[in-house]
């Protein structure tokens, strides 16, 4: 957990330019304080008897940054929220390594599954402020997802997304950024 929070906080300072020192990070970013929360609640989790106590904090973290991340969802490192306000992460979501999520991005179930049904986001991709991404589809390896883009269906690696269905397009192999 504590490796997970150490590659949590060097990803604010590799992905935003505007981070100058630790005591910012530490104080200042709601989306790295989410991530904590998130850490110790899926400890917490985890652990048999301890499901309540692990929604509970999850929810205060909700209060306190604007993050709803459940306890449940499975989360890499090195991953970046950047803003946080109005993210929102589902209990059977997963999220790789390095992925970063800007503000108001939902990870969320389209109400027509049960058991899986939330998003797997592969390692290193972006997703877009206000972002929807609904059901239990793939999101694959560095794709990117446009800021207001809604997605229902998976994404090969390694592409972007723009736009919403069903005018929305895919374009295929983006450059690095
Ligand atoms: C999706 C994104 C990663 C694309 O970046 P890119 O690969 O460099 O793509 P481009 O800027 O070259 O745009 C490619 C095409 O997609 C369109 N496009 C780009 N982003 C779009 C979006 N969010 N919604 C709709 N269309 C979009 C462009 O207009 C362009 O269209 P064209 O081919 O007709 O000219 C980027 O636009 C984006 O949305 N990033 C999210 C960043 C964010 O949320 N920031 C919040 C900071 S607070």
């Amino acid at each position: 957990m504590l490796k997970a929070i150490v590659a949590d906080y060097r990803a604010v300072f590799k992905n935003d330019p505007a981070a100058r020192s630790m005591p910012e990070v530490l104080l200042c970013y709601a989306g790295f304080h989410a991530l904590v929360v998130y850490r110790v609640s899926h400890l917490l989790w985890r652990t048999r008897y301890c499901k309540l106590l692990a929604r509970i904090l999850s929810h205060l973290g909700r209060f306190i940054t604007g993050v709803e991340i459940h306890p449940g969802a499975l989360i890499g490192s090195g991953v970046f929220i950047d803003h946080g306000m109005g993210v929102v992460i589902g209990e059977t979501a997963e999220v790789g390594d390095g992925v970063i999520l800007f503000h108001g991005v939902t990870l969320g179930g389209t109400g027509k599954h049960t058991g899986k049904r939330h998003p797997c986001v592969e390692a290193e991709s972006i997703i877009g402020a206000h972002a929807i991404i609904l059901g239990p589809i793939t999101i694959g390896v560095g794709a990117r997802i446009g800021a207001g883009a809604v997605v229902l269906k998976n994404v090969p690696p390694h592409a972007t997304v723009v736009g919403i269905p069903p005018t929305q397009r895919v374009i295929l192999n983006n450059t690095p950024l």
